[in-house]
């Protein structure tokens, strides 16, 4: 079907029309040609055409050779590129180069620079150095949008904007601390107010006039908790202010083309959620450690949240390694067919774009050995010919983008309960909200169930299952709506550490956890976490099972719940530990101490299986399964992640995309491989267990 480019006004049609442009999944990488001679151009061009690039993004570090001095412009070796892509067949993913402003820019205004907390400055020589508040920095920045949406709105290579490169320097300097009471201001009606919000009273806090509040420069110990929770809210709301602002303006002059900025993983500063709400698509750059074997399941949560921060719509691999990287200590190349499972890894949840950083190795420069898709050696190299040969694979799976996958188990993942979580001053201080997360996700991974991520203002009334890894804050509403997701027959699987405190960062009285004790049935009187490394406590449940905790434990009351598992030894020996509430036509589960992990892997089975959520397929442990279906079609996604070969029984069967050839029953994959199903209409297949 074609788009009428006149009825391109979601971001999904945009996106629609893009992998149509393309042929299909978008392929290739950050293309820098700035730091190679023209002669270069031509082969990358040809080589681009060899290896299936269909788009390459230009132009993310190109500021300073855009502009080159203030207001004097030379756009004409980036026409010449975008001309050469064109006579190729090689769409464009222009970025703006707000990253780097350039050292002309700082020398005129050094102010621009990012202060830390202490009052240090960042100096000129990396990237990223920049207070997004200062107002030059803004209007120089959006002034190159401007000048970039005009001059290439109507180029035929353009198919989308890159805006700046991962937002998130935060500044503490003069120009973030105006906007940070400029935007205090906004959220609150009056200073007493913020003086009652921010619990000022304690340590004689009290502001008496707006000019006395800023940004939380380093203190002399620490410093007060919901100012600096303000202060994330604050510096994610002003760098997406000034995405927003660029957004627009490049929108203007081209209203049909998506609008993406890049993400990281695990990355703190930002609120995605906010993020990616205001753009086309969430954008992923993902770098995996080889060394870590299973690196591909935080990848898995990583790309699972990227799928669900735009509701399931598809999303894309903005960057990834063909081989090293080269920011750690040490720099391991990912082995051969590593490279291939990660990007169909990325397919299976959601992906509908495989790109690089980058296609040509630098040699010189920061990440001069940063693995490329074309590296220093050349492409007569085993890099370069898996690269190839995925391009070439990659053509064969018309019909997939646009596909989706559907979960019935959600689990919260939240930036206000992560900047909340971690301000220290705490029971415990070390807790890693990303890692609490991760620990529910991993076993429901293992068991290839498919999740979706959700915010505490998300609807959950397509989920059986709802999980809270330490969802720390909680607004009145925000709990309202998991109470009632339970009393609406839901299944609601709290961890401790949630619904602590309120929007204000103030603690809920009464009993933890404040916000769901009620839901719960339920209630901690005191928090224990367990000091000694490796501490634990024997757990015993009232089916005559064991288990054991450590890390944290909770003296909790049950007040209506049932006592599913109580400490055996330790200092809450006899009291409950894990508790489940009948609530209205559904049930809550407290999980107040840290259990083991097979303990925690049977509590969840447990729980989704009487929830009737199975697995996509079964499998073997290592082989990933993931299903997207749309576009009338059912593809089965199947990923090896073991170093040996492992079979599994497709009963539906259905066309191997990838081969060409019909597939139904028992199939072997060999390590590292993939399989890409498109299966058979169900009314066709054997029933089975596998089918949904
Ligand atoms: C980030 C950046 C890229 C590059 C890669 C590889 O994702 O956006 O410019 O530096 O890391 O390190």
């Amino acid at each position: 079907m074609t788009i009428d480019p006149e009825d391109l006004r979601t971001a999904e049609q945009r996106l629609a029309r893009l992998h149509e442009r393309l042929g299909g999944i978008a392929y290739g990488g950050d293309y820098n040609p700035e730091q190679w001679p023209r002669k270069v151009w031509l082969e990358d061009a040809q080589l681009m055409q060899q290896a299936g690039v269909n788009l390459v993004t230009l132009a993310v570090f190109s500021w300073s050779r855009l502009e080159t001095a203030d207001g004097v412009f030379d756009f004409a070796w980036l026409d010449e590129v975008m001309d050469l892509m064109h006579a190729h067949g090689i769409g464009v993913d222009l970025a703006t180069p707000d990253a780097v402003p350039p050292a002309w820019l700082i020398a005129q205004h050094p102010d621009i620079l990012p202060e830390l907390a202490d009052g240090a400055t960042f100096g000129f020589g990396s990237r990223q150095h920049f207070d997004v508040s200062h107002p030059v920095y803004r209007e120089k920045s959006l002034a190159l949008a401007e000048q970039m949406g005009e001059r290439y709105s109507k180029h035929p290579a353009l198919c989308m904007w890159h805006v700046g490169n991962e937002y998130g320097p935060v500044s503490y300097g003069r120009w973030a601390d105006k906007a940070f009471r400029e935007w205090l201001q906004r959220k609150y009606a009056s200073l007493e107010e913020l003086n009652q919000a921010w619990s000022a009273d304690v340590w004689g806090q009290v502001y008496s006039d707006w000019s006395q509040v800023g940004a939380p420069a380093q203190p002399r110990t620490w410093s007060n908790p919901t100012r600096r929770l303000d202060f994330h809210r604050f510096t994610s709301a002003s760098m997406l202010e000034h995405f927003k602002a660029e957004r627009d303006i490049l929108r203007r002059h081209t209203p049909d083309l998506p609008i993406v900025t890049n993400f990281m993983r695990f990355y703190k500063n930002n609120d995605y959620w906010a993020w990616a709400a205001e753009e086309d698509a969430a954008a992923l750059d993902i770098y995996p450690d080889p060394r870590e074997s299973d690196a591909h399941v935080a990848a898995a949560l990583n790309f699972d949240l990227m799928r669900s921060l735009r509701n399931g719509q598809p999303w894309m691999v903005m960057e990834q390694a063909t081989g090293a990287v080269s920011q750690w200590s040490v720099n391991v190349s990912k082995l051969p067919g590593k490279m291939r499972l990660g990007s169909y890894q990325a397919i299976a949840q959601g992906a509908d774009s495989i790109l690089f950083f980058q296609w040509r190795q630098a040699k010189g420069g920061t990440e001069r050995y940063h693995s490329a898709m074309v590296g220093h050696a050349g492409p007569n190299t085993r890099i370069f010919r898996e690269v190839c040969e995925l391009g070439q694979e990659l053509k064969t799976l018309g019909g997939m983008t646009g596909t989706r996958s559907t979960a019935k188990v959600a689990i919260v993942f939240d930036w206000d309960c992560w900047w909340a979580l971690e301000l220290g001053n705490s029971p415990r201080s070390d807790l890693n909200y990303a890692q609490e997360v991760l620990r529910f996700y991993r076993p429901l991974f293992d068991a290839n169930i498919t999740v979706d991520f959700v915010n505490t203002k998300s609807d959950l009334s397509a989920y059986s299952m709802v999980i809270m890894p330490a969802s720390y804050l909680l607004t009145d509403e925000a709990a309202q709506r998991f109470e009632d997701h339970v009393s609406d027959g839901g299944r609601l699987l709290v961890s401790y550490l949630s619904g602590i405190v309120d929007e204000s960062n103030t603690i809920r009285l009464g009993g933890y956890p404040g916000a769901l004790r009620k839901v719960l049935g339920a209630w901690s009187e005191e928090m224990h976490p367990l000091a000694g490394e490796g501490e634990e406590v024997k757990l015993a449940t009232a089916d005559g099972g064991t288990g054991s905790a450590s890390y944290w434990m909770e003296h909790l009351h049950a007040d209506g719940a049932e006592v599913l598992a109580s400490y055996a030894s330790g200092r809450l020996s006899r009291s409950p530990a894990i508790t489940r509430n009948t609530f209205g036509a559904g049930t809550a589960l407290y999980i107040s101490a840290r259990v083991d992990d097979a303990f925690l892997e049977s509590l969840l089975t447990f729980e989704r299986e009487a929830a009737g959520i199975r697995p996509e397929l079964a499998a073997p442990p290592g082989v990933q399964v993931r299903r997207r279906t749309g576009n009338g079609s059912s593809f089965l996604l199947v990923l090896n992640h073991n170093d040996g070969p492992a079979r599994v029984d497709v009963r539906r069967g259905g066309t191997d995309r990838l081969t060409g050839r019909p597939l139904h029953g028992a199939v072997e994959l060999e390590a590292n491989g993939v399989l890409v199903l498109e299966e058979f209409p169900a009314e066709e297949s054997v029933p089975g267990e596998s089918e949904r």
